[in-house]
């Protein structure tokens, strides 16, 4: 019996590649091109299944020019490149891949908060431009992280695990916002408490963003959001460009508004707003939050394994729409 083909969008570990190839013709883009629509729509006709990252939008168009296709299966937690409800009418399946990125996710928030807080990243440069001359008392003198109050927006999985680094670690006061409140035993063991959105900005020193990506979260934080918090506040996002208003923070940024910001992701991605690009006070990644070896070896092997499921057995693992 001949294999369902199918297609990788994107360059992926060997060891996934030929898992695939047990169950499927696989037709890959090991190149590691960024296809425009067209390219991808041709390569994607007739195929069965299609294994994407979030940098492959799949929406009514794709869908459309591609009628054979059953599985979308991201490898990413993210999945905000889908149109789900395009899927869902058409009884496409998506999937996406949680659970094995939330810790090393979460440890990258800490790390981004603690290079933002501490001036890791402006120091660097100062020194390596050759500019360090004398130690003085306040040279890059930035925030605490230990006791000070951590306001997390978005406490799934991820915001739960950098709740837990921030109270159990480092004795931080964890306040959160999210759609609904958990439950007690979980806010128990995040040591976390709920608050409004308006008085986590108020009072938070550091606010991290872990809110997944849509409509209703486009600018969460806006100028208006940046002017409520403090001065001395630091803001980190590692949920989604578009979650925040990049042109206004740079602007907050450079007028000193809040003290300094920390970003993995932005609107438009992988191009950056210019401002950002030209004010000192921000620690700049791209899109690496989930960037261990072996936490992206494991996103690749359950975006697998998920197309085996669904077109071999008949069960994803981790089905996003009830297609
Ligand atoms: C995710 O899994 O959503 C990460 O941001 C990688 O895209």
């Amino acid at each position: 019996m001949s294999k369902p083909p199918i297609l990788i969008a994107r360059a992926i570990f060997p060891d996934v590649i030929t898992k695939l190839e047990e169950h499927f013709e696989v037709d890959t883009n090991q190149a590691d091109e960024i296809w425009p629509k067209a390219k991808l729509i041709d390569r994607l006709r007739g195929k069965h299944g299609v294994f994407t990252t979030s940098s492959e939008r799949i929406d009514a168009e794709v869908l459309d020019a591609c009628p054979q296709l059953k599985i979308v299966a991201n490898m990413a937690v993210g999945y905000n490149n889908f149109d789900i409800d395009a899927m869902t009418a058409r009884g496409v399946l998506a999937t996406n891949a949680p659970d094995v990125l939330t810790e090393t996710t979460a440890d990258f928030g800490f790390a981004l908060l603690m290079a933002t807080a501490r001036r890791v990243t402006e120091s660097e440069h100062f020194l390596r431009a050759g500019k360090w001359e004398k130690w003085s008392y306040d040279m890059f003198a930035g925030s605490d992280i230990h006791g000070a109050t951590l306001g997390i927006i978005g406490m799934g999985r991820i915001g739960q695990g950098i709740a837990r680094r921030g109270a159990h670690g480092f004795g931080m006061k964890v306040v959160y916002h999210n759609r609904s409140r958990l439950d007690a035993a979980t806010e128990a063991e995040c040591k976390a408490s709920y608050v409004s959105k308006e008085e986590l900005l108020r009072t938070a020193d550091h606010v991290v963003l872990v809110v997944p990506y849509s409509a209703a979260s486009h600018h969460t934080i806006g100028a208006a959001e940046l002017a409520q918090m403090k001065p001395t506040a630091t803001l980190v996002n590692i949920a989604r460009g578009g979650i925040v208003d990049d042109a206004a923070l740079a602007q907050a940024l450079r007028d000193r508004r809040i003290a300094a910001a920390g970003l993995d992701v932005f609107e438009g991605e992988p191009k950056v707003h210019p401002d950002l690009l030209t004010v000192p006070n921000v620690v700049l990644t791209p899109h690496i939050a989930s960037a261990t070896v072996p936490t992206r070896r494991a996103m690749g092997h359950l975006a697998a394994d998920n197309l085996i499921g669904f077109l071999v057995h008949g069960r994803p693992l981790t089905p996003l729409n009830p297609a």
